[in-house]
């Protein structure tokens, strides 16, 4: 049984959607918690004026009656109100009538550390924009969406996984305001925390079933992420063995650990401790004072395409790595409890608890 996850939309084209197939039948799903995730997702500070426009909703268009899954694919969509000012620009068929509205005109002027260049010279493309419109973290808004699915997953097995940015770069105010004023953009870290994760999800058998491996490309697999850790990660190098290692203790709880370097995976498994990953941002690369390009309709040296952007993102981060971490935790946990229904899955993690006499911590 495998939690597959299809995603597809631009940044201003009518819709984001997703197909999440591998649920189990009896999942109830809470609209409300869904679109609080949404939200969190456009606040912070540094974010563009786009999130004024936008106030992003969850649709479900199918696998779902009176908020229970049937076990069967479950479409989400999340609609882009800023399409209206786009509907000629981003028109999915040949637009009819005068051009109006954004979007009209081709983007010639790749910034430097977007998908800009890289993308039209792969694709072929006459416009950047057709390259820039899916390469923009606008469609992460459909990743919290089923984010939020995988989360009511993982919540009926007692795990709760919350992501944060840390508080230093582009999460202090102060930082934000400065570079705003010198019209340049800013990076920064978060953390995700996962609690209740049983030992036992990912494997050591092959790289491709490593929980650090695959948790790590979910987080790299955002975009502007350049880097992750897991546990004290890239600290851990600089370390002697007898001070970077969680020695194993026996307590009430069973075979326990006093402290959590390894950040709760040791071998690619998850070994009964919080989860703890990191992930580094740089700063965003559309810059209101724009860096050195080359326009590629004349090929003269020219400024980088300037269009509204974020100063920071790096509170959003934060929730789109929960999401990104709570989906593959669910994609873990169907592999190892499998089942129909969620009382099948339920069960199966229930038996498997008892079998390795383990409880998780705090409960
Ligand atoms: C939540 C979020 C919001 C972002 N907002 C912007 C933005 O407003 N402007 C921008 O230039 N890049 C933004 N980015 C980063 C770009 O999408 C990213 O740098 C670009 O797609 C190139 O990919 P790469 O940085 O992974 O190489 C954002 C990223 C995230 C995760």
């Amino acid at each position: 049984m495998s939690l597959e996850l299809a995603t597809a939309g631009e940044s201003h084209g009518p819709a984001l959607v997703a197909i999440v197939s591998g649920l189990p039948a009896g999942l109830v799903l809470d609209r409300d918690a869904i679109d609080a995730d949404l939200r969190r997702r456009q606040q912070g500070y540094g974010r563009s004026p786009r999130q004024q426009i936008e106030a992003d909703e969850v649709e479900v268009l199918a696998g779902l009656r009176h908020g229970r899954t049937f076990g069967t694919p479950l479409a989400l969509v999340v609609r882009n109100r800023d399409h209206k000012n786009w509907t000629w620009g981003m028109s999915p068929w040949p637009p009819e009538g005068e051009p109006e509205g954004k979007g009209t005109k081709p983007v010639t002027l790749p910034r430097p550390g977007h998908a800009d260049l890289a993308g039209v010279q792969k694709h072929g493309l006459a416009d950047v924009r057709d390259a820039l419109e899916r390469a923009s973290a606008r469609h992460t808004a459909v990743y919290v969406a089923a984010g939020g699915v995988a989360k009511a997953l993982l919540r009926e097995i007692g795990v709760d996984v919350s992501g944060e940015a840390l508080p230093e770069a582009g999460a202090d105010p102060g930082a934000v305001d400065e570079a705003r004023q010198d019209r340049d953009t800013l990076g920064g870290r978060v953390e995700v925390r996962a609690r209740g994760v049983p030992p036992g999800f990912g494997s050591y058998a092959r790289r491709e079933d490593r929980l650090d491996a695959r948790l790590a490309a979910a987080l790299m697999g955002i975009q502007a992420v350049k880097g992750v850790e897991i546990g004290d990660g890239f600290a851990l190098s600089g370390l002697r063995g007898s001070a970077a290692h969680d020695e194993i203790v026996r307590d009430e709880r069973g075979l326990n650990r006093e402290t959590n370097r390894a950040g709760g995976i040791e071998g690619g498994v998850s070994n009964g401790e919080e989860i703890v990953v990191r992930a580094a941002m740089k700063p965003l690369p559309t810059l209101m004072r724009p860096l050195r390009s080359v326009d590629l309709d004349t090929g003269e040296a020219a400024d980088a395409l300037v269009e509204r952007s974020d100063v920071s993102a790096v509170e959003a981060l934060g929730v789109v790595a929960e999401a990104a971490v709570a989906w593959e935790l669910a994609r873990a946990a169907r592999e190892k409890f499998g089942g129909d229904s969620v009382g099948d899955f339920v069960g199966a993690w229930r038996a498997y608890l008892e079998r390795i006499d383990w409880t998780a911590r705090g409960s």
